[in-house]
């Protein structure tokens, strides 16, 4: 259900930085289904809202006491505004650091009205504030419609596969939802050269590209209708005992459950998709004792100054192949009928161009 009301408004302004913090100039950012989530209210937030998570662009102004990050510089934004002092972020796990989530601030106004800021990015505006430890500079050399990719759906699929499955050379992997996160996670997972990347999607449009980013097999999702086909498909590919890994990116609980069916003994089920707050999901308990997990992932569990440097190499060098994943650019008025394409599955990653 598309409950939200979305509007394109010329009359929001954000204001200045303070002294840890830089505006950006967006030039670009990728429509992830976490902002669609907002609108349909899976992802309950407070309005109005600038949306808009996954962006690049160009840093404008810099606040008193920014030290790493000067006027000009290319930057991926990344929503951590991890403090940078706490155990957690001194141990290297600022997806864990509590000024991370749930702080919420208000530096847009909107026809004079204090407006939110999702995800502390608000990205789909031509100028938003961040912390300075939330903007990662980029060689000049990297396009900005693929750079912003980086900032969630790369983060967060190929964080998951190499951060937090930790996917070694020759295991197996399962896929299920072929979106810019379920790309993210195929192309990482092949990367870290899985023997077996099986992805599913209740798409069959998707097979073409889940193909090209690496996937070995491909199952369409939308055949299987009874309890368990779905397992059955997939252990008929020659992977009896199932699979290593299994990353769900829907965030479906029917899903997750064929997931968690899914694994090999010592397997892992890895939680990527967000479902409505609340959503409960069940297992068979005793089908988890020969040393099978199931791990939430937030934000590919990434630590975002190693990570997106590591990201942009990949790229540039031809190994993560973004450009493929663009598979539109939009002006941001044309941002519904982008929503409509994304609704539609015609879509990998649209994304808006802003300035
Ligand atoms: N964990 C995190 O930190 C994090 C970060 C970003 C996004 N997300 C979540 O990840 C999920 C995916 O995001 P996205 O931007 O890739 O979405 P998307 O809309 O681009 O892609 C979803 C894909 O799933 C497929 N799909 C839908 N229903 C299916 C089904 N029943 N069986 C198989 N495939 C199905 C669609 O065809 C589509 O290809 C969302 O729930 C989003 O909120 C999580
Ligand atoms: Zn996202
Ligand atoms: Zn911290």
């Amino acid at each position: 259900m598309w409950t939200g009301e979305l509007e394109v408004r010329d009359d929001v302004e954000v204001r200045g930085p303070r002294p840890h913090e830089v505006v950006v100039r967006i030039v670009n950012a990728g429509l992830c289904h976490s902002d669609v989530s907002v609108l349909n209210g899976t992802i309950p937030f407070p309005t109005p809202v600038v949306l808009g998570h996954e962006g690049a662009g160009i840093v404008e102004e810099i606040g008193s006491a920014v030290r790493k990050v000067q006027i000009g510089d290319h930057v991926v934004l990344t929503t951590l505004g991890s403090c940078g002092l706490c155990d957690a972020c001194d141990r290297g796990q600022p997806t864990h650091c509590r000024d991370t989530m749930g702080k919420l601030s208000r530096p847009f106004t909107v026809g004079g009205e204090k407006a939110f800021q999702f995800a502390n990015a608000g990205v789909f505006t031509e100028r938003t504030v961040v912390a300075e430890s939330q903007a990662v500079v980029i060689p000049k050399e990297m396009p900005l419609t693929a750079a912003c990719l980086i900032g969630c759906a790369v983060v967060t699929g190929a964080g998951a596969v190499i951060n937090r499955a930790k996917v070694q050379p020759g295991q197996t992997v399962v896929v299920i939802g072929a979106g810019g996160i379920g790309q993210s996670v195929i192309q990482a997972a092949r990367i870290s050269a899985a023997g077996r990347i099986v992805v599913i999607d209740a798409n069959p449009g998707k097979e073409a590209v889940a193909r090209r980013f690496g996937a070995t097999d491909f199952l369409d999702g939308s055949t299987f209708t009874g309890d368990g086909e779905l397992v059955q498909a997939v252990k008929d590919l020659g992977l009896p005992n199932g699979v290593d890994h299994a990353f769900e990116c829907v965030g479906h609980p029917a899903l997750i459950r064929q997931a968690i069916d899914l694994l090999d003994w010592g397997g892992q089920c890895i939680l990527l998709g967000v479902p409505k707050l609340g959503t409960e999901a069940s297992f068979v308990v005793n089908a988890l004792y020969n040393d099978k997990s199931i791990m939430g992932c937030r934000y590919g569990s990434t630590r975002p100054h190693h990570d997106i440097p590591m990201f942009v190499n990949f790229y540039l060098d031809g190994r993560l192949q973004l450009d493929e994943m663009v598979s539109q650019v939009y002006d941001l008025a044309d941002i519904q009928e982008a929503l409509k394409d994304m609704k539609a599955g015609t879509l990998n990653r649209g994304v808006l161009s802003l300035s």
